[in-house]
């Protein structure tokens, strides 16, 4: 017997952000650096500090934060997918933590790691699990808390990073039109000295030596990454675009990741897309890794500026190599 086909489509958002703000002046005053120069190459002007609690508490807080504008309850979620760099633990898994926190006793869950195209890369999971027909009520939930891995003496990284999560529910529609229509996604691990933290793992076992040498922070080669980043981006944004034939008029908003404006500019050009038609909140939180797209699909969505059957493009990219673009058609009124 042929089954129904099935699109998946975001049907709840949440999102949570702790209270401590980081502001450009304070970086002034622990390494050398302004706000002028953070701005004008960055466009980020605040971040969030995380003090009490971990990856998992930001990321029940979000989800949470979506249960409140929905009718599902946790006990109807089947399954929770956490994109995080930043897990509160090896193991046991940061989805086993939020399971409990939230309540959500029916439901199984893992930990994805793509770093910043780690929300595309659970979306495309989660998706394909409510694609089967076999799971009804899919979390997917970014969440890092970056300044738990940011060295605070180095300015070449500490300025970028901040501390949120953001979640999606995901639940079928035989409407094939709406949902997650299409995603591109791709890695090349060739990339990998350019940006990783190397310390902790199988490969460097922490010691005092890991420690000594800063190997449990982020090391970034800036200049490197944004290069593969601005065209990588931006073709797999227009690619996507494209390959659904869709013209820039068609597209409500490109949803980038945000980890620097110039990125973020370089792939609306590149599409034809104005920049009222971009969603930016990288001025506030800085670079939140997995919490990046659906934050701004929250924020974007609460403040009234998507309608249901908007196009968007969601666009990433991050170590790993990790990049990616969805089209997605907004199935919320
Ligand atoms: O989200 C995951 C993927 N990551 C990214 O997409 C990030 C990609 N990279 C970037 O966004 C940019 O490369 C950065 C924002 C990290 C750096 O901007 P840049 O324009 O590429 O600067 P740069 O690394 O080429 O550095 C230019 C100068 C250097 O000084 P010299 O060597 O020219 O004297 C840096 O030392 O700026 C200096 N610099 C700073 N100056 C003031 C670096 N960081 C700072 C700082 N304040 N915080």
């Amino acid at each position: 017997m042929q089954s129904t086909k099935l699109n998946a489509q975001i049907t709840a958002v949440g999102m949570y952000v702790p209270d401590k703000v980081l502001d450009n002046k304070y970086f002034e005053e622990i390494v050398e650096t302004n706000d002028e120069w953070i701005v004008s190459r960055t466009g980020i002007k605040e971040r969030r500090k995380m003090e009490n609690g971990a990856t998992s508490d930001m990321a029940a807080n979000a989800i949470l934060d979506l249960l409140k504008t929905t009718s599902v309850k946790a006990e109807e979620i089947d399954v929770i997918i956490v994109a995080t760099v930043t897990p509160d633990m090896f193991f046991p898994a940061t989805a086993c933590l939020v399971q409990d926190k939230i309540g959500a006793k029916n439901a199984w869950g893992f930990d994805l790691s793509a770093a910043c195209s780690g929300f595309l890369f659970a979306l495309q999971t989660g998706a394909a699990l409510i694609e089967s027909g076999r799971y009804k009520k899919v979390i997917v939930v970014g969440s890092d808390k970056m300044t738990a891995i940011s060295d605070y003496t180095d300015r070449n990284t500490c300025i970028l990073f901040g501390d949120a999560a953001s979640a999606i529910l995901l639940e079928p529609t035989e409407d094939l039109s709406y949902g997650l229509i299409d995603t591109l996604l791709y890695t090349d691990g060739s990339g990998k000295d350019a940006l990783n933290m190397k310390g902790g793992g199988s490969l460097n076992p922490s010691s005092h030596e890991t420690v000594d040498n800063k190997m449990h922070y982020i090391y970034q080669d800036g200049k490197a990454v944004f290069k593969v980043a601005v065209k990588g981006m931006a073709d797999i944004s227009y690619e996507v675009m494209k390959k659904n034939n869709l013209e820039s008029d068609d597209i409500a908003y490109l949803v980038p990741h945000q980890a620097n404006l110039r990125i973020i500019d370089a792939t609306a050009n590149r599409m034809g897309i104005e920049k009222e038609k971009v969603m930016i909140n990288i001025h506030k939180y800085g670079n939140t890794t997995a919490a990046t797209i659906p934050s701004c699909l929250t924020e974007y969505y609460r403040a009234g500026k998507l309608k249901k059957g908007d196009n968007l493009i969601l666009a990433a990219f991050g170590a790993g190599y990790t990049w990616g673009a969805a089209y997605v058609k907004w199935s919320l009124d």
